[in-house]
């Protein structure tokens, strides 16, 4: 359901409360990006940009409780969210803040026949209990006439206390107060249903659901929505997309991934069961009905009608590092296939770089994705060359988003989101990355490394040899 901004705006003015929105210690640079993705996927939006790298929480003005609501049943990076009556550097000016909050908001939560408990959240020290119920009992001023009840009570209220980032520099008194009405939670949970840990059909490329998530969000996929996955592999982007009502759609080259035949990845699997497949992950989630098939197919080639239109694009590339970037065709000049081979002909494959990979997926992208559909990428980097010209651009997609996940001191992967804003023009051409080829880096690094790892071994092995024929001659001589 879509939300008309302006309209609560000016009608509801009254209504506008203080919600507080505390983020998990994770994906930190993918805060902002998800937020602004949920808020203008509900038509809220906002001009405030939070600053989500420095502080883990963001309070926003919203015109009504159902948008926090909407929000937290999407978003992934968030823990909790709470209507924020009084915040403060100092505990007594919290305190001061909170008697003068009106009594009126206050009973409307807390009259004599509603049932509450306050409770006590600490990020960065812990406390026992007994110093948590000292911490409650500071605010017995509040006018709460209900009787309290820790399990399932009316009203929870919360009481937060941040002691900043770093766990090695923790001080004495809080940074930040907040005291509030808790409402709801994030979507942490939907990461441990979605584990890969207890998925039935899993590869060694499988994205984990809270990255798989993410990018849904980023793609503001919503029910109905058709979402396509283009390097589907193990289709864990469509686990995430069908989660949010998205009907799911994907191709891969590689006909043994889709049919579930490759070698297991569980160390504990021998073989494959029969059943493993994307379709009996779409069964275990109970969401099978939005899953409408995958394809063998190679992306290079056309392969869908011109005027097929999707809501969005979400995928992550083949890097060649754990799986082969490779299309069909060959070195050879004129390849004949003579007419009886043509039945059995298994076609050879060549390279497929990741420049042109990403150009063909713009170009794609800018002709299949409806107006204002989005495009959902990984993008993978040596950190020291990162510059945002050398991302991949297209005339018909505008980059609004781009966060980053490290993955090694030298690597990590950008995940890109595009909207395309126009339909394109023959003329259009997509401006890709002339970045060194992220694989050919990778591996002439790790040889590098690998090498120099062994010369490191033959001088610590000689070292020992020498020292070990001196003790010898040593104890000889004696
Ligand atoms: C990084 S994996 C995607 C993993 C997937 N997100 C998952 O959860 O399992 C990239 C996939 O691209 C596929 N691929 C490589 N070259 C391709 C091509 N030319 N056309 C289509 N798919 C290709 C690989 O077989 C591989 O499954």
């Amino acid at each position: 359901m879509k939300l008309n901004w302006n309209k609560y705006k000016t009608i509801m003015n009254s209504e506008w409360k203080k919600y507080l929105f505390w983020f998990a210690h994770e994906h930190i640079d993918f805060r902002e990006a998800e937020m602004k993705s949920i808020l203008s996927m509900f038509n809220t939006d906002t001009n405030v940009s939070p600053n989500l790298k420095e502080n883990p929480y963001w309070i926003i003005n919203l015109p009504s409780e159902t948008i926090a609501h909407q929000i937290s049943s999407r978003a992934v990076c968030v823990k909790f969210c709470m209507e924020l009556w009084a915040n403060s550097k100092t505990l007594e000016e919290l305190h001061s803040k909170l008697k003068s909050y009106p009594v009126t908001e206050i009973k409307k939560h807390a009259g004599k026949n509603k049932s509450f408990k306050i409770k006590v959240e600490t990020f960065c020290k812990h406390f026992p209990q007994c110093e948590k119920v000292n911490k409650i009992e500071a605010f017995n001023y509040l006018p709460l006439e209900g009787p309290v009840r820790l399990n399932n009570p009316d009203t929870t209220l919360c009481y937060v206390e941040f002691y900043g980032l770093n766990p090695n520099d923790i001080p004495e008194k809080p940074y930040e107060l907040f005291f509030g009405r808790w409402i709801t939670s994030g979507q942490r949970d939907l990461i441990r249903k979605l584990s890969l840990k207890t998925r039935k059909f899993i590869g060694n490329t499988s994205m984990d659901p809270q990255l798989s998530l993410i990018m849904a969000n980023q793609a503001q996929v919503q029910k109905g929505d058709i979402v396509l996955d283009p390097f589907v592999g193990t289709g864990s982007l469509l686990v995430a997309a069908s989660h949010f009502g998205g009907y799911t759609l994907g191709t891969d080259i590689d006909f043994l991934m889709l049919h579930g035949r490759t070698r297991p990845t569980r160390i504990t699997q021998k073989i494959r069961e029969e059943d493993e497949s994307i379709a009996a992950n779409m069964s275990q989630y109970g969401i099978r009905s939005y899953y409408l098939d995958v394809v063998v197919s190679d992306f290079s080639y056309a392969l869908w009608r011109t005027d097929m239109r999707i809501d969005a694009i979400i995928t992550d590339p083949p890097y060649g590092i754990r799986e082969a970037t490779e299309r069909i065709g060959t070195t050879k000049v004129n390849p004949v296939i003579e007419e009886h081979q043509a039945s059995s002909h298994i076609p050879s494959k060549i390279g497929y770089d990741l420049t042109q990979i990403y150009t063909d997926l713009l170009s794609f992208s800018a002709k299949h994705l409806e107006i204002h559909g989005r495009l959902v990428c990984w993008f993978p980097l040596f950190r020291d060359q990162y510059s945002e010209q050398h991302l991949p651009t297209h005339p018909c997609l505008e980059l609004i988003a781009n966060s980053e996940q490290v993955l090694s001191n030298y690597t990590s992967r950008r995940l890109l989101t595009y909207k395309k804003i126009k339909d394109p023009k023959e003329s259009d051409e997509v401006i890709s990355t002339n970045l060194i080829d992220f694989r050919e880096k990778y591996f002439a690094l790790r040889n590098e490394s690998r090498k120099e790892k062994r010369q490191k071994k033959a001088v610590e092995k000689a070292k020992n040899r020498e020292l070990w024929e001196q003790n010898n001659k040593e104890n000889a001589q004696r």
